[in-house]
């Protein structure tokens, strides 16, 4: 049965009901929302706490110019604290990419909230936007060492694409 049960529904402010743990007996009240600029100490903090990076101007960078990602990011939220996000780009035929094809830019979620079915409510509203302004293919780049990302991915229903990356150190 899918963990994820969606209780009420309106445009800025969606709150689900998650069921985990042994029995899936455990609830927690979910709210998804619009990320906006007024999250921006909460994301800096979850972000720190995933990657040990200080790194509050990149994140004031990004969520200034959230609106041009042409889809909204979202934050997941309990009891008013945000905890985990996702943000997303809808392609503007950039780099010669068509305009069908949406990329995830970044998930993250407390680590104290992980494995909960955070990310997946996050994944699973963010694949209907996209799917809702004609998106048909969402691309995601990885590190394939941060394990816990690809195996997200790959139960999300992601596989191996034709591209690749190349690089040259300087
Ligand atoms: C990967 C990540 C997003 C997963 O978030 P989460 O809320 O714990 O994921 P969910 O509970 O929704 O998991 C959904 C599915 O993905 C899989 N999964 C998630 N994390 C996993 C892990 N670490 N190992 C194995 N499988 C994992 C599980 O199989 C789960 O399915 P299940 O419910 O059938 O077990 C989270 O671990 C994270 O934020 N990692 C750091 C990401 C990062 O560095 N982001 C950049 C900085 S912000």
């Amino acid at each position: 049965m899918d963990p994820i049960e969606k209780t009420i529904s309106k445009p800025s402010s969606m709150n689900y009901l998650v069921t985990h743990g042994p029995g899936r007996k455990t609830l927690e009240n979910i709210t998804l929302r619009p990320l906006s600029m007024k999250d921006l100490d909460d994301v800096a903090q979850i972000d720190f706490s995933l990657l040990g990076k200080q790194r509050k101007e990149y994140w004031e960078d990004k969520l200034e110019r959230i609106e041009e990602l042409g889809v909204p990011s979202l934050a997941a939220e309990i009891d008013g604290k945000v905890i985990g996000f996702i943000l997303s780009k809808a392609s503007d035929r950039e780099y010669g990419i068509p305009e069908n094809i949406g990329c995830i830019d970044t998930i993250g979620v407390d680590k104290e909230w992980q494995g909960k079915g955070i990310s997946h409510l996050l994944f699973k509203e963010m694949y209907s936007m996209l799917k809702n302004i004609g998106i048909d293919t969402i691309y995601v780049f990885v590190d394939r060492k941060q394990r816990d990302l690809v195996k997200f991915f790959d139960k999300m229903g992601f596989a191996r694409g034709d591209m690749f990356n190349m690089e040259l150190k300087i």
